[in-house]
């Protein structure tokens, strides 16, 4: 009788072990199979221990530059061709600073050059070595580019998208870098994010305990991995429940590694009171530095969008550069993330974004693109939508296993774009409503942690 139950046992475990594996296994990766091209090795060697990092490749009509590290211009191929005289200098140049793949906190960042002489910044990323990094490559890529008009660049906003740490923890370094600064401008919600942020080094802290407790568990060939010898013993040698307390245990471990390839610790806290903050839905801006000089092509337009990515957004639409900074409305080559929602609202906004007419969107994370960009993030969002519709329909009201539902179903090509398990964050935020507070957030990306942790 006890043998006879110990054997049910174990097939019923080896039963949801195999069903755990095959649910983590959607076919991931075919997409960019399915073209026969190579995924692309990048140098980064700036970004340290993440230099060496392997893309997806994109489809052609995707990417509107290439996804490289550091800093590029946008506006070369558009603007600078016809206006390249000494008398009629690039009124408008674009530049962004992308930090290939794009994962947890690998985030894009731009400057705005106008005529040569103003400069302005969007977004900061990460930590303060990042960050020196991207001032360094303004100082030698585009300084330089226009000491042929000898003049001084003068350093004058930094616009933030959103209040998100990968955007806004290098505020301290440009403010030391970039003295006589206009300001800081973001949305009054972005503000509120920020002060809910934690300070950098309280967060290092978090990391660092969290990378000791890892290592007693991890596979030193392999640091996102488990040792093979735990991962045997979970799979096979621990009873159901406690099997799901350790994996959920261990994949909270796991997610906090996403974060320690940055520097937090010699990083120092936002200057949240150097913020000017606004509050109205549209704002229009100068870049011409002046009240009111520099005509059209020096008007940018910062819109507020709600529902979306988080409670802060904006894009900046840069109308005579048909240039739209998206911020966290949009993900490249590696999967939209919604903490605001719901989808509806998140697809408002991006229809806004085409409303635009613009025809290059620099993504909060991943490659510049085209309008090909925006559309497939709104059909991505019409597959979550969709999707806990059909859910609640079927009476699968749980978040976890409807994104699980959601998650196998998931088309070409996000399931193969970096981080496709987020589906798992999308799918609690339109069933359960916006992440308000920072303990579930950071339930949310541990849960994360969990994809994969057992695969062999
Ligand atoms: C990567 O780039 C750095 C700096 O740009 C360079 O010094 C290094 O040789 C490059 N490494 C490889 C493997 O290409
Ligand atoms: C990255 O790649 C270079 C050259 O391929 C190699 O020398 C280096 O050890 C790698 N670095 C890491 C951190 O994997
Ligand atoms: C690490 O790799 C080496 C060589 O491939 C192998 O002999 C060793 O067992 C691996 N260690 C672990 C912990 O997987
Ligand atoms: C975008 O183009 C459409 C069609 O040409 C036009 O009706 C609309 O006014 C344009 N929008 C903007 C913001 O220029
Ligand atoms: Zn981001």
């Amino acid at each position: 009788m006890m043998m006879v139950g110990c054997v049910n046992a174990f097939f019923v475990l080896v039963a949801l072990l195999l069903a755990y594996v095959v649910h983590n296994h959607p076919s991931v990766r075919e997409y960019w199979q399915l073209d026969n091209r190579p995924p692309v090795a990048v140098n980064c060697s700036f970004m340290q221990l993440h230099r060496n990092v392997t893309l997806p490749t994109l489809p052609d009509d995707l990417e509107a530059l290439p996804w490289r590290c550091g800093l590029q211009e946008v506006t070369t191929t558009t603007t600078t061709t016809t206006t390249t005289t000494e008398s009629s200098p690039n009124r408008l140049r674009v530049f962004v600073f992308t930090q290939p793949d794009g994962t947890w906190c690998w985030s894009n960042a731009g400057v705005i050059v106008y005529d040569d002489e103003i400069l302005h910044i969007v977004d900061t990323l990460t930590d303060e070595h990042l960050t020196n990094h991207f001032i360094e490559a303004i100082q030698k890529q585009i300084v330089v580019v226009s000491t042929k008009k000898k003049r001084r660049m003068t350093p004058q906003w930094i616009f933030l998208t959103h209040g998100d740490i990968d955007h806004v923890y290098g505020l301290a370094a440009m403010r030391r870098s970039f003295v006589g600064f206009r300001g800081i401008l973001a949305h009054q919600s972005t503000l509120d994010t920020m002060a809910k942020n934690p300070p950098p080094k309280k967060l290092a802290q978090s990391v660092m305990r969290a990378r000791l407790v890892w290592s007693f568990f991890s596979d030193k060939n392999d640091s996102m991995s488990l040792h093979p010898w735990i991962k045997r013993l979970l799979s096979y040698g621990t009873p159901h429940v406690l099997q799901g307390y350790a994996v959920r245990f261990l994949g909270n471990l796991r997610a906090m590694q996403f974060f320690s390839p940055f520097d937090f610790d010699n990083t120092a806290d936002v200057p949240t009171k150097d913020v000017i903050a606004f509050d109205e839905r549209e704002r229009h801006v100068s870049l011409s530095g002046g009240g009111g000089g520099g005509g059209n092509d020096a008007i940018m337009k910062i819109v507020h969008v709600s529902g979306t990515h988080s409670y802060g957004d904006v894009f900046l639409h840069l109308p005579s550069a048909n240039l739209v900074f998206a911020g966290d409305l949009l993900f490249i080559g590696v999967s939209p993330i919604m903490w605001t929602g719901p989808a509806r609202k998140f697809k408002a906004a991006l229809h806004m974004l085409l409303a635009t007419n613009a025809t290059t969107f620099v993504p909060g994370h991943g490659p510049v693109c085209g309008r090909r960009g925006v559309e497939l993030s709104l059909a991505y969002w019409d597959f979550v939508e969709a999707g806990v519709r059909q859910c609640v329909a079927d009476g699968v009201s749980e978040s976890r296993a409807c994104a699980s539902r959601l998650f196998d179903r998931l088309p070409s090509p996000w399931n193969a774009w970096l981080g496709a398990e987020r589906v798992f964050i999308n799918v609690d935020v339109e069933m359960n409503g916006p992440v308000v507070d920072v303990a579930r957030k950071f339930a949310l990306i541990g849960a994360q942690g969990e994809h994969g942790l057992l695969d062999t």
